[in-house]
């Protein structure tokens, strides 16, 4: 495999893949690489039935992994929703290169994304010169995917503007593409569905049309439930991302981690772990995602410039970028919580000082 900074999931976990394709003996839905019960244990990680280990990819419920993966076996699409950081991004990547063997049919939603992203295009040089033909055509993911049979990947379906989301509805519910300028049209192979994803917070931005809702499955994505399930996939995740930034494991430190999630947790919650003092929430989501990259930038701290341990220096930064979002109304929620929380938790003068240089 080339060098490359971030392989696709299908290239990453390659030998996974083809390790539980091999093995999996169960019935499979048209055109998937594998069936629904080793996507699960693809994504949930496991050991494929030839013992080949399988390493989890989403740290959270078996039920909610099941139900996505066989929503897209019927002819009904599936909906991620979640706030920001829930792996919505993360288990849709991981759905699609398990389903179809590729994640890469993706259109990103914003409110500039066009019909011709869920539609089709046309190469104007060509259609100048020869007119419109297939060759001139040139497909968007979803049609690509609905032509192999694949999963298309949309990415923030509520940030798309209304009539272009509607583009979707007849390719859900037909599963065919009317081209009306070659007078055809191009209908589903088996295996064709889509993954969206979207954020809650986002709600009521373009709030999807009772139409297309129909055509989705919803799986809400939850926050991880309590600290310890929360310091397991930070964990998992700055481990994984460690290695592929080369960056020593010997710089993870649980006790760091742990006091990351921790903070994150009571901002997020606006009350501390014990339950007994009340505290404001910043602006920003806080999410895992974040507590993540808090971690792995003070690992790379911590190896580049630090004797390779992970300390209460190499995370204040991160803790306060990630905190501080709004330059006043945050840097007062952080101030106080450093103040009424940090600073009365003994073990923890080290990061209070830490924290307190940078306010
Ligand atoms: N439950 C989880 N299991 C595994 N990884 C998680 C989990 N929750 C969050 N993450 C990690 O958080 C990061 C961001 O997730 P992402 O998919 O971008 O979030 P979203 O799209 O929901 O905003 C990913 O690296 C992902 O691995
Ligand atoms: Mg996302």
């Amino acid at each position: 495999m080339t060098d490359v900074l971030r392989a696709h999931a299908e290239q990453q976990h390659a030998d996974e893949l083809t390790a539980l394709a091999k093995s999996d003996d169960r019935p499979r839905p048209p055109h998937w690489k594998l069936s629904p019960w080793a996507v699960a244990t693809y994504v949930l990680g496991g050991e494929a039935p030839d013992g080949t280990p399988i390493t989890p990819k989403y740290l959270g419920s078996r039920r909610l992994v099941e139900v996505a993966i066989a929503t897209l076996a019927t002819d009904r699409a599936l909906l991620l929703l979640g706030v920001p950081g829930t792996a919505k991004t993360w288990l849709s990547e991981h759905l699609a290169a398990a389903i179809s063997g590729d994640s890469t049919q993706l259109v990103q939603g914003t409110s500039g994304t066009a019909e011709e992203s869920i539609r089709y295009g046309w190469n104007y040089a060509r259609l100048l010169a020869e007119g419109p033909s297939p060759k001139a055509m040139v497909a968007s993911p979803v049609l690509r995917a609905m032509e192999t049979g694949g999963i298309a990947r949309i990415e923030e379906l509520t940030r798309i503007p209304s009539d272009v989301q509607d583009a979707l509805i007849t390719i859900l519910s037909e599963k065919t593409l009317p081209i009306p300028e070659l007078d055809s049209e191009v209908q589903a192979r088996p295996g064709f569905n889509v993954i969206a994803t979207a954020n809650d917070r986002d709600r009521g931005v373009n709030d999807l049309s009772a139409a297309l809702k129909r055509r989705f499955n919803v799986v809400v994505l939850p926050l991880p439930g309590d600290t310890e399930s929360e310091v397991a996939i930070v964990r998992l995740r700055v481990r994984q991302l460690g290695e592929s930034l080369r960056l020593p494991a010997a710089a993870e430190d649980v006790d760091e981690i742990r006091r990351v999630v921790t903070v994150f947790r009571e901002l997020r919650d606006g009350v501390t772990g014990d339950g007994r003092t009340k505290i404001k929430s910043p602006s920003g989501s806080l999410s895992t995602a974040e507590a993540i990259s808090v971690v792995t930038n003070g690992i790379a701290l911590a190896t580049h410039f630090g004797d390779g341990v992970v300390r209460a220096d190499d995370v204040a930064a991160g803790l306060h970028g990630a905190v501080v979002k709004d330059p006043v109304q945050d840097r007062i929620v952080w101030q106080e919580y450093l103040e009424t929380v940090v600073r009365e938790r003994k073990p923890w003068s080290d990061l209070y000082r830490a924290c307190r240089e940078l306010v």
